[in-house]
């Protein structure tokens, strides 16, 4: 998809996870700050590891702003039997994945997987004097897990295949906000609402793109607490619902080492 020139602030965030209230509090966040729907972009996965898929995904479409499909949308419109992130057999993400990826499929019906079936993979735009595209994980492969320590040889190896110009790169996926300049671009990954970032705060992170083209990670204030307990009162109680109220992950299994606790 491409949106041509675009101006003003935009706010970028990605997996909403099936967290209705980090939806409710971001959508708030974008009102409160003047940002229309047209400026605020999801880099996908509004489905996954929470209670509330249905609902995410209404919230998303009544709010009207611009969506990318993620790995989520992409196997539940295709009415897959899991999240296609890849993970090794028997690893807790693998274990953990078979619980929330059931319950959002059994939550999501033919008109939403209609909608997921739809969603651009890339959107590209023009802002402040770069020229950006918004891709899921990697621009090779939709589940690429990429963070900032990921080697830049790798980074330059997915920005060759994106359309030529690209000076800035807006991913999501793996659940860790941060900017990196790859040398001809910036690599900038806005994190995700739905989850927090495996620091030990229950805030979750968004981004905004100043008008300047200045790129600022911000935290994002909900109630976790009401999260959680949706997700125990339709029995997700296998693991996530403690990081939403600790804000560690369950299991640092997908992460390099570098960015582990231990
Ligand atoms: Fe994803």
């Amino acid at each position: 998809m491409d949106l041509g020139s675009l101006e003003g602030p935009l706010l970028v965030f990605g997996g909403p996870y099936s967290n209705l209230q980090a939806t409710q509090a971001v959508r708030a966040q974008a009102d409160r700050l003047g940002i229309p729907p047209e400026r605020c972009i999801c880099t996908g996965d509004v489905v996954a590891y929470c209670g509330d898929a249905a609902a995410t995904v209404a919230e998303i479409r009544d709010w009207g702003c611009l969506v990318i499909a993620g790995n989520c949308e992409k196997q539940l419109a295709a009415h897959a039997l899991d999240c296609g992130c890849g993970f090794d057999e028997g690893t807790t993400c693998d274990l953990l994945s078979a619980g929330w990826y059931a319950h959002a499929n059994a939550q999501v019906d033919g008109p939403m997987r209609d909608w997921m079936a739809g969603l651009p993979d890339w959107i590209v735009f023009e802002h402040a004097g770069q020229k950006c595209c918004v891709i899921h994980g990697g621009a090779r492969d939709i589940a690429r897990f990429l963070w900032p320590v990921t080697p830049d040889e790798l980074l330059l190896d997915e920005l060759s295949i994106l359309p030529k110009g690209t000076t800035r790169v807006i991913a999501g996926h793996s659940g860790i906000a941060f900017q990196k300049s790859i040398g001809p671009a910036d690599w900038l990954n806005a994190g995700v609402i739905g989850m927090p970032a495996h620091d030990g705060r229950t805030q979750t992170r968004f981004g905004l793109i100043h008008p300047d083209g200045r790129f600022e990670i911000c935290l994002l204030d909900y109630p976790s607490d009401q999260a959680a307990m949706t997700m125990e009162r339709v029995g997700l109680s296998q693991g996530y619902h403690t990081s939403l109220r600790t804000g560690w992950w369950p299991s640092e299994d997908v992460l390099p080492e570098e960015l582990r606790r231990v």
